[in-house]
């Protein structure tokens, strides 16, 4: 199974829901439909709109981020996983670097994930280096760090699903060559099957993927999908995405 994740970030207003539109009834007839998934995770503000509306149709929606506390509290413009789930979302990223940048600790990324989990949601647990990481050479280390201080072989494997973007990627138009790719995807790999004592969960790719740029990842198969972010807020852009991945 691949995975189409768009991550709209701090975009949309009610009426934007007709770019999913599109997107739903292209994928509703794509010959491949069965191959992949199509989750996209608009602002808070919309999910409980977007998941009424798709619901029992194909596009599945997701939150952005969740609260590292769960059900009600006393923290201003916090959003719990139970709050998230009680509005029709599925799925939920966790450890974006947007929101890493902003103080999200391990502490915090460990709870977030295990509540989401408990709310039957599943988590998209993203990780990367930065640009000075790349530079110093220090992306494995990164990166298993990044994995093994939040995730462990307590958690629901079926339930996670690991989005690598390299900061330095993302919204630059810079993406990794295909060699640096496919040996950092079976890194990754390695580690989740350390962590899961079995398969590794699903690891996907994130950092300016595009309609010209998708038709290149499908040579590395190890690569489960993509969290497409610019691309996604945009139908003929996403669905460009897809065609030209299976073509
Ligand atoms: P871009 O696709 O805009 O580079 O964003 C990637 C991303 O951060 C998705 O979460």
């Amino acid at each position: 199974m691949r995975y189409f994740i768009g991550n709209w970030k701090m975009f949309g207003v009610p009426n934007s829901i007709n770019i999913l539109k599109k997107i739903n009834s292209f994928y509703s007839k794509d010959k491949n439909r069965n191959k992949y998934r199509v989750i996209v995770t608009p602002p808070y503000t919309l999910i409980q709109a977007y998941s009424a509306y798709f619901k029992g149709k194909k596009i599945t929606i997701g939150a952005q981020n969740c609260y590292q506390k769960d059900g009600f509290s006393s923290d201003t413009a916090a959003v719990s996983p139970y709050m998230i789930k009680s509005v029709g979302a599925e799925y939920t990223l966790v450890g974006h670097s947007d929101n890493r940048s902003e103080g999200e600790t391990d502490f915090m990324l460990r709870n977030k994930v295990s509540l989401a989990l408990k709310n039957n949601l599943t988590v998209v647990y993203c990780i990367g280096e930065s640009k000075s990481e790349k530079k110093n050479k220090r992306t494995f280390s990164v990166l298993k760090r990044q994995l093994k201080k939040v995730l462990d072989k307590k958690i629901k494997k079926n339930k996670i699903i690991v989005a690598y973007e390299p900061v330095w990627s993302i919204g630059s138009g810079k993406i990794p060559t295909s060699d640096d790719l496919k040996k950092t995807t079976l890194y990754i790999k390695k580690i989740l099957r350390g962590i899961f004592k079995g398969k590794s969960p699903a690891v996907l790719y994130g950092g300016s993927v595009n309609g010209e740029n998708s038709a290149l990842f499908k040579k590395i198969k190890e690569i489960d999908g993509f969290l497409i972010g610019g691309a996604s807020k945009s139908s003929k852009k996403f669905i460009d995405i897809i065609k030209n991945y299976y073509r």
